[in-house]
């Protein structure tokens, strides 16, 4: 167990407040507060401290990320379609200067061809894609890993930028 609490922030954007009703090939069938339980459940186990945020505004987004800084030690973010194209995001993401990870339920890569354009990759230091609900419990045990390694070592606010790892596909 983390001699510390570690704080994630978990943030979910545009249209996952309507999981449960979206295709569930692609989303399974959980709505957002039911995976939002389970995803506490799993970061209890790890030793981790969770918030929630949901919005459909992309300017609440921002803001919100705005306003993390002492709040949170890292962000789990899934912006849903903004993902590919909101570049406001992508620079209030920077502004954060917090350790991400960029999560999906959906395989972003194997659908259509615009899903494969991130404008947060860049600033994550990992991206989980479509290994549904237990990506997040995946992606939470890497953001523990990360945010241990950077307390015991270098200093530096931030896992290593040339180190981005990417899971994809079913568990
Ligand atoms: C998503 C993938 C996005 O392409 C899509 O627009 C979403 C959800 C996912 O979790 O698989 O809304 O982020």
């Amino acid at each position: 167990m983390s001699a510390r609490e570690w704080r994630i922030e978990v943030m979910h954007g545009v249209n996952l407040d309507q999981l449960g009703r979206r295709d569930p090939a692609l989303y399974g069938t959980l709505t957002l507060a039911q995976l939002e339980r389970r995803i506490e459940a799993d970061a209890r186990e790890l030793g981790l401290a969770t918030r929630f945020f949901h919005t459909n505004h992309e300017g609440e987004f921002v803001e919100r990320l705005h306003a993390l800084r002492d709040h949170a030690d890292a962000i789990l973010l899934n912006p849903g379609a903004w993902t590919h194209y909101a570049w406001a995001i992508r620079d209030a993401l920077e502004i954060a200067a917090l350790p991400a990870l960029e999560i999906h339920l959906s395989d972003v890569e194997s659908r259509e061809p615009w899903r494969r354009t991130s404008v947060i990759r860049e600033l994550c230091f990992a991206t989980v894609s479509g290994r549904g609900p237990d990506g997040y419990g995946e992606a939470l045990a890497l953001l523990r890993e990360a945010l241990e390694r950077t307390d015991r070592g270098s200093g530096s606010s931030a896992p290593a930028a040339g180190a981005h790892a990417v899971r994809r596909g079913r568990a």
